[in-house]
Formats: C-alpha cells, sequence, structure tokens
C-alpha cells in the first residue's frame, strides 16, 4: 500500500469476536476487544510462519493470544509470551469508529478532533461501501472542485486555496446549490431572478490520504454537521469505503434527531454513487494534462506523499 497515517479501519459493530482481522492494503491489522470494551489493534500475522492470528487464535493471558496454527504463544505488542511478538499499532475508537496510525507520521490534531465531536456532538456510525478506486482519490473527492458541478449537480463551485494546518490539509468551498431536504429548508432561497438555490460553506480537512473530516453548513446554512469520511485499501484494487455523520447535541445536551443523521448519510451515499462510474472507469494509465483548475488536486497530492511508506 502506498499511504500511511491515520486511518478509519473499522466500525465497533464489524468486531464480532474477540480477535478480528481487518485488511488494510497489504496488511492485515488484529483488532482485540478487551473485556473493558475497548478496541485494541495489533499486526494479525504470526511471526512464526504466517498464520492470520483471528482464524482460530486464542487469548491466553493478558496480552497473549496462542496461534491457531503450531500454538506457538504471540505476544500483542511486546512483552510476555515467548519468543515472538506482533507489533502494536496506536488507535483510538470513538462512538462506534476505531481508527490506528499505520506509520510514524504526525497527529495532525485527529485526537483532538476526535475529542470535540465525541464531546460536543453525536456521532453517528454510518454507511460502508466498496468502489473500485484507490482510496487517495475518494479523499481527494473533497478537493477537487471542478468535477462538483458536472457529477454532483452543484451550480457553482468557489474554493479557498488548500493551506496545511498542524499537518492538516485544510480547504473551504461555498456549493451553491438546489434547496433539498437537508439544506435551503427555510426562508431565504428565493432570489430576485425567481431562482432558488442555496449556499452551503463547506471546510475540509483531510488528515491522510485515507481520512478526512468536513465541517458543513459553516457559519451558513441549514443543519451544521460534520461528515467523516475514510477509505481504506484493498487487495483486489477496490477501496473499503466508512462514512459518518457528526452532529451538535441540542442546547440542553440532548441528542440529535438520528432522522436527520439518517437524511444526510443518504445524500451522501449517493453523493459517492454519483462518483462511482467516473471512478470505475478511469483510464490510470494516461499521464494527466492538468490545467490550473487543477491547482488544489495537485498540493493535496502533494500532501499525501508526506504520507508515503515507500
Ligand atoms: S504459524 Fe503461528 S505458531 Fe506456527
Ligand atoms: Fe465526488
Amino acid at each position: 500500500m502506498r499511504y500511511g497515517g491515520w486511518q478509519q479501519i473499522a466500525f465497533e459493530r464489524e468486531l464480532t469476536g474477540e480477535l478480528t482481522t481487518v485488511p488494510v492494503g497489504n496488511r492485515r491489522l488484529l483488532c482485540v476487544r478487551g473485556k473493558d470494551g475497548g478496541v485494541e489493534v495489533f499486526d494479525a500475522i504470526c511471526p512464526h510462519r504466517g498464520a492470520d492470528l483471528s482464524a482460530g487464535g486464542k487469548i491466553i493471558g493478558d496480552h497473549v493470544v496462542q496461534c491457531p496454527y503450531h500454538g506457538h504463544k504471540i505476544a500483542l505488542g511486546g512483552e510476555g509470551g515467548g519468543p515472538y511478538c506482533v507489533r502494536r499499532y496506536r488507535s483510538i475508537t470513538v462512538e462506534g469508529l476505531v481508527f490506528a496510525m499505520l506509520g510514524d507520521f504526525e497527529d495532525g490534531k485527529l485526537p483532538e478532533m476526535l475529542e470535540y465531536l465525541r464531546t460536543t456532538h453525536k456521532i453517528f456510525a454510518g454507511f460502508e461501501k466498496t468502489i473500485k478506486v484507490a482510496p487517495e482519490m475518494v479523499i481527494e473527492n473533497a478537493f477537487d472542485w471542478a468535477h462538483f458541478p458536472t457529477v454532483h449537480d452543484v451550480l457553482k463551485v468557489t474554493y479557498g486555496e488548500p493551506e496545511v494546518i498542524d499537518g492538516v490539509f485544510t480547504a473551504t468551498t461555498t456549493l451553491r446549490v438546489e434547496p433539498s431536504m437537508w439544506q435551503g429548508t427555510g426562508d431565504g432561497q428565493h432570489h430576485d431572478d425567481g431562482s432558488t438555490w442555496v449556499e452551503v460553506p463547506l471546510l475540509a480537512r483531510a488528515y491522510s490520504p485515507n481520512l478526512t473530516i468536513t465541517q458543513v453548513a459553516v457559519g451558513g446554512g441549514d443543519h451544521p454537521h460534520y461528515v467523516i469520511a475514510a477509505a481504506i485499501a484493498q487487495l483486489d484494487g477496490t477501496s473499503r469505503i466508512r462514512l459518518s455523520v457528526a452532529i451538535p447535541r441540542n442546547p440542553d445536551g440532548s441528542e440529535p434527531a438520528k432522522e436527520l443523521a439518517d437524511i444526510i448519510l443518504q445524500f451522501e451515499s449517493m453523493g459517492l454513487e454519483q462518483d462511482r462510474p467516473v471512478w470505475e472507469n478511469l483510464a490510470l494509465d494516461i499521464t494527466p494534462q492538468y490545467t490550473s483548475e487543477d491547482a488544489n488536486v495537485l498540493s493535496y497530492r502533494k500532501f499525501c506523499e508526506r504520507f508515503s511508506l515507500e
């Protein structure tokens, strides 16, 4: 796999057993559910001869798994399991979303952002989808403003120049869109010429080539929220996409309605389906001839290089 950095490797609901292997590019990560319900992440492959520890392995002590093949004791993360151990990955589990850091890269304030969302918002774990496209293309989506009118029926896009702030690729956009169930639900969408549109400002942040958190309706528009979009390479050339939404808690601290999250997630899913036919038929062997409109894509590509694993 090409890039490391923070990844959302799973939804907690996918981790049904004590030990679950999650494929991430050409690696396999072992998610271990502790007694307290927390999730820890390690390499899933037995160093002896390559068995997948989740395929019949058993937890036989504190951070010790017995390999299902020849029965060696494998220490999870180091100490205490005989000669064999598997590496631990830094991980964060927040409201049903499991993140892990691949490689040795800067945090880019992801832990702080997740903590902010956990304490001030309700995070709704969303859907998974598989699309035949490289993960960095899915994340690039948020920054490739030139495709919004053709693919996503956006009427007009204005785009700020992206910046890398605290290791996070950050860009602002304003989308002019037709009113719908989630934007333009109030007054103000009727313009002098009789047209009806609303402007929705977005602030997109890429934490790695695999993870972006976009603030929607920041400083304007209906139903402000965050979209957490993650994409992970699979060995067959597809990406596993996981998408969730965070909605501000009500002023009295109560949770926002799940129906709103469902509507937003439906829109996001539709958006990805609009991208799908283009992505799945891309010719990857041409040398692109970029125009000035692609400047943001090019600076995003440059940002991706700092997460290179090669
Ligand atoms: S492969 Fe794990 S003990 Fe042999
Ligand atoms: Fe798109």
